[in-house]
């Protein structure tokens, strides 16, 4: 595969699966016995440790959960961790959340939750934030800190700060939802991979800029990937409940990403004036990643929810995947061992690199507004860069788009640039695309030895680029907009 066109809002995938999701870890159970151990107390210095803090804050000011640690939950934990959420607990009470205080604490300094893994590092300094980045600044990190490091106490609950509004997890103008047609059950202990097709029944080419997915049963629903089919290939595939299993895409040729979801996302939203196309009569083929509990579950109402922009837009949208290449964009890289550079990820090795450099002759100038990486189980890195040539218009040379230095294949999604279009990254015709993904082929790296588990492995073998959970990937989703008088 080398470029796919797709004429979808760029959207934002994420997800969590496989290990973990309903089982806290065993962090949590020493974690809680910390914060068990620790008597709360809203009088300042009563009840901190000994410990020394690296602020002022926490020996002069008291810092409690309801003056000052719920309102950043809220904002920014509560939407995955409540009853019946992804999350395998709830901090939406003071009493749910206070034997996880040191755990959240902990998790919260490593960078592991919330889930987000564009970071800037040496390698990369993208030029604008995020949109909806989750991740908590300086300031909550301090509170959070000082918080556990006294003991985690309730504060009076009369007195509670204003609690800002949660995340807006629903899509609340939709004007069209698509469904999975039938009820599924899921059991057993390994991972599915289903593919719904369904017809949206678009009857004209349909202009659309927002979408949402919603998990049906947020117990088993991991993450999910909404495809165009144009050519309605798909409901060939289908069995007599309407799916058929796909893991690393829809098991269809030409088929076009739109959606991409994982727990706990806002909606995806194109910028204004840019609205991605739906030709009629296509289907729509919804991807679901089920991660089982271990009891049967049902899921009957996963659903993709679309917005249409009514007017023709000024910008065509679109989600382009470009990557996974094992032509003349291959650069050569270590452990090539035939004169030629291949795509293999040699079994045991810790450190694999392979790069890809994809020079675009044939494009119309582009803004890109939004940039996701995408790998599998092997992967433990990836950067996207930028290069001009002959850069226009006062844009870099070189510049990275985005780098997810912690991959994990359960929380991947796209992210959307901070920013009006005219700010965006440029590509110009002539300018490349760079991609850089690192693996890990070894049992140093838990998801390989829990893949290898799941296909009945114990030893890692050579890895190649493929659809399969043991094949890889490195593939950039790109979301662009183009001028629509040169979309035509
Ligand atoms: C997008 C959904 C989501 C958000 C937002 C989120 N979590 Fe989680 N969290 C999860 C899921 C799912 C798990 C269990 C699976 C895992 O560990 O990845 C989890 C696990 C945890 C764990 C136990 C595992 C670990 O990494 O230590 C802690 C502690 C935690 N979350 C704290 C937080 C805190 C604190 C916040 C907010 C600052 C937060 N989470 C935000 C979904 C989320």
């Amino acid at each position: 595969m080398f470029i796919h066109k797709s004429w979808a809002p760029a959207a934002v995938v994420l997800a969590c699966v496989a290990n973990g999701c309903s089982d806290p870890g065993p962090g949590l159970e020493s974690a809680s016995e910390t914060a068990d151990a620790s008597t709360g107390t809203t009088e300042s210095g009563t009840a901190g440790t000994d410990a020394p803090t690296t602020t002022d804050a926490p020996e002069t000011e008291p810092v409690t959960w309801h003056q000052n640690i719920a309102p950043i939950v809220v904002a920014k934990c509560s939407g995955c961790h409540h009853d019946a959420g992804i999350a395998p607990f709830s901090l939406e009470s003071y009493e749910t959340a206070k034997p996880f205080a040191a755990a959240a604490l902990d998790a919260a300094l490593r960078g592991t939750m919330p889930p987000f893994l564009a970071d800037e590092t040496a390698d990369c300094q993208p030029r604008h934030g995020w949109q909806d980045d989750p991740r908590l600044g300086d300031d909550e990190l301090d509170l959070l800190r000082a918080w556990v490091d006294q003991g985690a106490p309730e504060g009076d609950p009369a007195t509670a700060a204003p609690l800002p509004e949660p995340p807006e997890l629903e899509l609340t103008d939709a004007d069209v939802r698509v469904q999975i047609p039938t009820p599924v059950s899921i059991d057993g202990d390994k991972d599915l991979f289903l593919c719904f097709s369904v017809d949206p029944g678009f009857e004209d080419d349909t202009w659309i800029d927002a979408v949402q997915i919603s998990a049906g049963n947020p117990q088993v629903v991991h993450h999910v990937l909404a495809y165009v089919d144009e050519s309605g290939a798909s409901a060939d595939k289908v069995n007599e409940d309407g799916y058929y299993p796909c893991f690393g895409g829809p098991g269809i040729n030409s088929a076009n990403l739109i959606a991409a979801w994982a727990p706990g996302m806002t909606p995806f939203r194109t910028p204004p004036n840019v609205a991605s196309r739906i030709a009629a009569g296509s289907r729509i083929v919804m991807q679901v990643h089920y991660h089982p509990t271990g009891k049967p579950e049902l899921d009957s109402e996963t659903s993709l929810d679309l917005r249409i922009h009514d007017t023709i837009p000024e910008y065509v949208g679109m989600l382009a995947l470009i990557g996974n290449s094992e032509g003349p964009q291959l650069l050569p890289s270590e452990h090539d061992d035939n004169g030629y550079p291949e795509f293999r990820i040699p079994a045991g090795v810790e450190n694999h690199v392979e790069q890809m450099l994809f020079k675009l002759n044939d494009v119309p100038p582009l803004r890109v507004f939004a940039v996701g990486t995408h790998m599998h189980y092997v992967g433990t890195d990836m950067l996207i860069g930028l290069q001009r040539p002959s850069p226009a218009d006062g844009e870099p040379a070189e510049e990275c788009l985005l780098q997810t230095p912690g991959w994990d294949f359960n929380w991947q999604r796209t992210y959307s640039y901070d920013a009006p279009l005219d700010a965006v990254p440029k590509f110009d015709a002539g300018d490349q695309l760079y991609l850089r993904c690192t693996y890990n082929n070894s049992m140093s790296n838990p998801f390989v030895v829990q893949a290898l588990a799941e296909q009945g492995l114990d030893a890692p073998k050579d890895v190649h680029l493929g659809e399969e959970t043991l094949d890889e990937m490195c593939l950039a989703v790109v979301g662009i907009a183009i001028a629509l008088k040169d979309a035509i």
